[in-house]
């Protein structure tokens, strides 16, 4: 299987008052094609930091980003992006909302209209086309934000903590839908979670990154056979899982 994203030696610094502000130090990995990453951390280690030079809207201090075989030199259409709040447009309604991307690049109503109808079929937004965003609940909102990601057919969807202002069950539900969206479209996800269990329940790698300046202190494959189901977080070998990522966390 060749390398879709291959992050090497990777170092983010921001200036400071007086000094530089050490963020990213020496991070490595890379991601295969079609892979569930997730990526978890101590608080401020500079995760969000990370998936914005992913997503070519930082640029690295020093270290390279290589995307399908290319430096990655700003951000891509092939690189989707979704953030902790949807960040929607209160003026829109759900549908004006998910085709914004093909409307920027000037393509013409008719041209995206059905790639809008079966991007709002897969993300369960059927009947939600017409609202504006403040009728809709958190979750709604959320997968609004994933449609709007996807419409670009990205490569690559980076997640920064898509369900993080979600309350828990909500939060177990848009899993699981992530996953159905992952398998549908064939697209490799990297998500930044701050639940331990939410990552070893969706993905096949969990990276941890340490405190800062963060690197990747555990690069943990997750074996656990698909589907997976909630009852599974009370296996022992899923618990096993979540101790060492743990372990990771608290050590690094
Ligand atoms: N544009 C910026 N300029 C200066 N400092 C920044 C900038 N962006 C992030 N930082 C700093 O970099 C550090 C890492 O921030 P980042 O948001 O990446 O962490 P995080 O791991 O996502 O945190 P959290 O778990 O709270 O989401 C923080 O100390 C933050 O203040
Ligand atoms: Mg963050």
């Amino acid at each position: 299987m060749t390398t879709i994203m291959d992050i090497r030696n990777l170092t983010k610094n921001f200036p400071g008052d007086n000094d530089m502000l050490q963020v990213l130090e020496g991070v490595s990995f890379s991601i295969q094609p079609q892979e569930f990453v997730c990526i978890v951390g101590p608080s401020g280690c500079g995760k969000s930091t990370l998936l914005r030079l992913l997503d070519g809207l930082l640029r690295p201090s020093s270290g390279e980003i290589i995307f399908e075989g290319k430096p990655l030199q700003g951000p891509k259409q092939r690189i989707g992006f979704v953030f902790q709040e949807a960040n929607l447009m209160p003026w829109r309604t759900t549908i004006e909302n998910i085709i914004l991307p093909l409307e920027l690049k000037g393509l013409p109503r008719e041209v995206f209209f059905e790639r809008a109808q079966s991007m709002i079929e897969l993300v369960g937004l059927k009947s939600f086309e017409a609202m504006y965003p403040r009728d809709l609940s958190g979750g709604m909102a959320q997968r609004v934000a994933i449609a709007r990601a996807l419409i670009s057919e990205p490569d690559v969807l980076l997640l920064d903590e898509p369900f993080g202002a979600l309350d828990a069950l909500t939060r177990e539900r848009m899993g699981s839908e992530l996953i159905r969206v992952w398998k549908a479209r064939k697209v490799t996800v990297l998500m930044v979670t701050h639940s331990i269990d939410e990552a070893v329940l969706l993905s096949d790698r969990v990276l941890v990154l340490s405190r800062r300046p963060a690197s990747v202190c555990l690069n943990l494959p997750i074996s656990l056979p698909r589907p997976r189901k909630l009852e599974m977080t009370h296996t022992q070998a899923f618990g096993k899982l979540a101790g060492k990522i743990r372990e990771g966390i608290q050590s690094s």
